[in-house]
């Protein structure tokens, strides 16, 4: 499997930039994914070691069987968990504090562009969504068993869908004639009542709220803040990179409650990548990068 087929790391340099600032002890990457950040980092500090966090089993693998990830195998402990359990993880492992965190939100190219995952609304395969395959909830579930109510407030809540009510009772309607199978029959129910205005898919919205719901991706994501202070060493760095607003949101307002309990926000303006990027790895266009110090003796 080529690295470019199983994800495009975004503003590596600038990641690179403001996460390292020792040449040794241990950095966290919370989303291993396809390895493209961590490899990144290993490359050109030869006296760091990683933590690497994935609840995905695919990233697993591949880090056990990618010639240029295996290499570096005595400098990377492999933690195929979500990131929310960081804290327990390192007490596991006897590590106290690290000189740096960093994460990638969202899902990776590979897991959207397999079909089987059931991330795409084109895709002819069960709804699916789950990033963990040991995860009992799955998209499915939710189109096939939630009530109009509580689909309407996850589309509205995670996807600021102003078609949610509309789109939930559709979804309800359909129900009668059979159960919601497919990525594509719920995107041809949301084509049914919102019409393709510009070029964005009408389900994107819907999908995002779905995979953010299934996902606990904002849960994951507080509870993981949640631990910086107990985590970071004496001026250790967390980087993180997001994709959307609602990620945004809770990372700015974190690091602003942090601010006094001592730790610091290094950029005051957000990280976006540059234009050469944007043009070479779309995904980049969308990515917002903010940096959090510890300054705390
Ligand atoms: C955007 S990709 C990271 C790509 C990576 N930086 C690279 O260069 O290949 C996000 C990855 O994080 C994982 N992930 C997302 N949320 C997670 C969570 N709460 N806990 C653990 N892994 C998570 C996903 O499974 C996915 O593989």
């Amino acid at each position: 499997m080529s690295d470019a087929f199983y994800h495009k790391p975004v503003m590596s340099d600038e990641v690179t930039q403001y996460l390292i600032t020792k040449n040794d002890g241990y950095y966290i990457d919370c989303t291993f994914g396809g390895g493209g950040h961590s490899l990144y980092f290993l490359e050109q500090f030869d006296n760091i070691k990683i933590i690497a966090f994935d609840q995905d089993i695919d990233s697993y693998n591949r880090f056990l069987s990618n010639d240029n990830i295996i290499k570096f195998k005595d400098r990377i402990i492999f933690c195929k968990s979500n990131f929310r359990h960081v804290l327990n993880q390192l007490k596991e492992k006897n590590i106290e504090k690290v000189n740096g965190l960093f994460a990638d939100l969202g899902v990776s190219s590979k897991q959207l562009d397999d079909m089987a995952r059931g991330f795409s609304f084109n895709s002819n395969d069960p709804l699916d969504m789950r990033m963990d395959q040991n995860q009992t909830l799955s998209a499915y579930d939710i189109i096939n068993s939630y009530n109009q109510e509580e689909l309407e407030r996850i589309f509205f809540q995670y996807g600021e869908e102003s078609f949610s009510r509309q789109i939930a009772k559709k979804i309800i309607e359909s129900r009668i004639k059979g159960k919601i199978k497919t990525c594509r029959q719920l995107s041809d129910i949301v084509c049914s009542v919102k019409w393709k205005k510009d070029k964005i898919n009408p389900s994107t919205k819907i999908f995002q709220a779905l995979r953010i719901y299934v996902n606990d991706e904002l849960g994951s994501l507080q509870e993981m803040l949640s631990s910086l202070p107990q985590v970071l060493s004496l001026n250790a760095r967390a980087v993180i990179l997001t994709y959307h607003s609602l990620e945004d949101r809770i990372v700015k307002q974190s690091f602003k409650n942090f601010q006094s309990y001592g730790l610091k926000i290094i950029n005051k303006k957000v990280i976006i990548a540059n234009e050469t990027e944007i043009e070479n790895n779309p995904r980049s266009r969308s990515a917002k990068m903010r940096v959090l110090e510890n300054c705390n003796v």
